[in-house]
């Protein structure tokens, strides 16, 4: 149990199955996947989990707004409009980009949930938070402020919590892991889970695979998630201490960039989709899978292995991508 105030806003334990064809398909070890992409606020995905320990402390604190930001079609920044419409909450989303025509994706969602929209050009890691913040206090409102991708260490908790979940599911299915492969972006979901594998004894390996190769608050991501595992301990008082031996993160798939989707992307997306009929969005997930299927590929795994690919959701992305995807 974690010591801090949450608010349960998904629906877990997100279920954890074997994908029987694409393990027969790539002829390598065995692969599971943990269905995040179903926690189920507003479409879902690994933000939720992070929004849970972040609705505690902002209900706790008596706020009565959300303030975000994040790329145009962020799933974190949807999942928050999500979590602030069911408190009664107003939400204030700082996005990158131009207002559009057309409003689609994530976007559309935003909107339908009730979001204040503020676009911000070139900027889409929520620079403009703090003026934002400002002008909110000046008219009397009091708001709570979510750093990009919900990653500080009341954020990450909640990766901390969803491996409690998984080392249950995993003590009542008899499985063992010998890695968890996921996308790695703003490095709170990679944080949480090296914290949660030392609390709860895992002997699995992290790899993270990243999305995005742009700095996190003037850091290497790599560099970030260090610092954010050990602020996460230590919030917990937990006698842990990470080094840079004890991350991994794995900048091989990068591709042409953020949000870019290559011909790798678009493999992975119809492998799982046609083998499995599971969805996977094209800027996270599909990244992460595509790094996976190489890795396989490659023999970076044992036949005897079991790796969990953890689908960190994300599909309403997959709408505005329709142009890119044929
Ligand atoms: C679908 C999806 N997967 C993975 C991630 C990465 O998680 P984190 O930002 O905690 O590294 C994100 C972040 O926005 C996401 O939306």
């Amino acid at each position: 149990m974690i010591p801090f105030k949450r608010i349960s806003l998904g629906f877990y334990p997100t279920p954890l199955v074997k994908l029987e064809s694409l393990t027969k398909l790539l002829a390598g070890p065995e692969i599971y996947i943990k269905r995040d992409d179903l926690t189920g606020l507003a479409l879902g995905g690994n933000k939720t989990r992070k929004l849970d320990y972040f609705l505690g402390d902002a209900v706790e604190k008596g706020c009565d707004v959300l303030i975000t930001g994040g790329a145009q079609q962020s799933n974190h920044c949807r999942q928050t409009a999500a979590a602030a419409a069911q408190y009664g909450l107003q939400c204030h989303l700082v996005l990158g980009g131009h207002q559009p025509d057309e409003f689609n994706g994530n976007l559309l969602l935003d909107k339908l949930l009730g979001a204040h929209l503020h676009f911000c050009g070139n900027l889409r890691k929520g620079e403009k938070i703090p003026e934002i913040v400002d002008e909110l206090r000046t008219i009397g409102k009091s708001p709570y402020v979510i750093p990009y991708g919900g990653s500080n260490s009341i954020g990450t908790l909640g990766f901390v919590s969803a491996v409690e979940e998984l080392n249950l599911q995993m003590k009542h299915k008899s499985l063992h892991f010998s890695h968890i492969v996921f996308a790695s972006s703003s490095g709170g979901t990679q944080a949480g889970l090296m914290v949660g594998k030392s609390l709860y004894g895992l002997d699995t390996e992290i790899l993270g695979i990243g999305i995005d190769k742009d700095e996190i608050e003037g850091l290497p991501l790599e560099t970030f998630v260090l610092k954010l595992a050990n602020a996460t301990a230590l919030k917990l008082n937990l006698e842990m201490n990470f080094h840079k031996n004890d991350i991994y993160l794995n900048n091989n798939y990068l591709g042409e960039g953020y949000g870019i989707v290559g011909e790798a992307e678009k493999e992975a997306i119809d492998f799982l989709a046609r083998s499995e009929g599971i969805l996977l969005d094209p800027v996270y997930t599909a990244k992460a899978m595509a790094g996976l299927i190489d890795l396989i590929r490659k023999q970076q795994f044992y036949k005897k292995d079991k790796v969990l690919f953890w689908h960190t959701g994300g599909t309403p992305a997959l709408f505005p991508y329709a142009s890119k995807m044929s």
